[in-house]
């Protein structure tokens, strides 16, 4: 199959936004921007092609999608009865990155949520994703547009490495604002679970519910969240995570960097901006100079790039464990072997 790469600026945006919700229509996979990361979307009433998707990512057929919505009219056609919780939390957090989690109706197939009695939906905020969603008319189911395993896609040419040739098309919306995956919080019960930190925090939710939310514990054996028992967000090259005081941690991974160079590991370094003239010698990937929201913006294309030059090892800088840099720590740490306390 050929993919076709769409573009969303200039004249050809309406007509590829048309395109591509008429190849959803029809059945075919769609990739297309959101503020987190790239989505693979197929209409949520085709099962075939929802069925595809589990076979071009090489998805586990056990982890549950989630549902894309443009309007709130949609979550009638999705949810089977809708907590007071998820219109205030709508109201205040949509479009944006909190997908929620609520009992499903029972024209969502089975197997969007993987068999599971819930569904989850989230209104992106992004206004290409928005203009596909509208032209469609049917709610999306999309996964992240990766290859299972592989770091989620934060712009179109990452789609392209994992998926050309196996999808129908892919809109170009360029990179993505977040770079993280969305928030995942379970409402089916009195006090809300997040079993995915992301771009919405648990201070925010907790400040708009006045209630406590807690966190579902990545380690539990049988998770909330089917998703998150699988080693996610890797690279293959390995990751040693320093972690602790900012000074701490750059001397700590300078102290590591100069033991691989001696051993000579194909090794990358991964910090912010500031800290490049300290690994000058080294193979070094900018992670912005915005703390946890720059490095969540590009610690996905880091890992790809990494790849591309065959490091075997990344050493890489942790940041504080609060806001945005709890879904960026919780990444970071699925993704590392070693993990540092300085
Ligand atoms: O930001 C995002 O959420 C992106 C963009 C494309 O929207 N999507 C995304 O999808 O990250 P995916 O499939 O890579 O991750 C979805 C996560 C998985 O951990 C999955 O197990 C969980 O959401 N999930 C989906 N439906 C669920 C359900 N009914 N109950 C519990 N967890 C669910
Ligand atoms: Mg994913």
């Amino acid at each position: 199959m050929k993919t076709r790469f769409l573009k969303t600026t200039g004249q050809t945006r309406q007509r590829n936004i048309r395109l591509a919700a008429k190849l959803i229509h029809d059945g075919d996979l769609v990739a297309f921007p959101t503020e987190t990361v790239y989505g693979l979307g197929a209409s949520v009433y085709n099962e075939r092609a929802v069925s595809n998707i589990f076979q071009v990512k090489g998805r586990p057929p056990d982890n549950p999608m989630i549902v894309h919505i443009w309007s709130l009219d949609q979550m009638w056609g999705l949810a089977e009865s809708i907590p007071l919780m998820f219109w205030i939390l709508a109201e205040k957090f949509w479009p944006g990155p909190l997908t929620m989690v609520t009992r499903k109706s029972d024209k969502v197939p089975a197997i969007v949520s993987a068999g599971l009695p819930t569904v989850a939906v989230r209104m992106p905020d992004h206004p290409v994703a928005r203009a596909l969603l509208k032209n469609a008319a049917v709610p999306i189911v999309a996964p992240s547009a990766n290859l299972s395993g592989r770091p989620s896609p934060t712009m179109a040419l990452h789609v392209l490495e994992d998926l050309d040739g196996k999808i129908a098309a892919i809109l170009d919306g360029g990179s993505c604002k977040i770079g993280l995956e969305s928030t995942v919080l379970d409402i089916t019960r009195k006090v809300p679970v997040i079993l995915r930190p992301g771009g919405v925090t648990r201070e925010e939710i907790e400040r708009a519910l006045g209630i406590h939310v807690s966190v579902a514990s990545p380690t539990r054996k049988r998770p909330a969240s089917p998703g998150m028992k699988y080693k996610h967000y890797a690279p293959k090259a390995e990751v040693i995570l320093i972690e602790g005081e900012r000074g701490a941690v750059l001397r700590g991974m300078k102290r590591v960097a100069d033991r691989l160079k001696k051993q000579k590991t194909v090794f990358g370094v991964m910090a912010e901006r500031s800290a490049r003239p300290m690994f000058k010698s080294y193979r070094f990937f900018s992670l912005g100079s915005t703390g946890a929201t720059g490095a969540a913006r590009n610690l996905f294309e880091g890992f790809r790039k990494f790849d591309h030059q065959k490091v075997e090892m990344i050493v890489c800088e942790g940041f504080p464990d609060e806001s945005l840099g709890s879904a960026l720590m919780n990444r970071l740490r699925k993704a590392a072997s070693r993990r540092v306390r300085v």
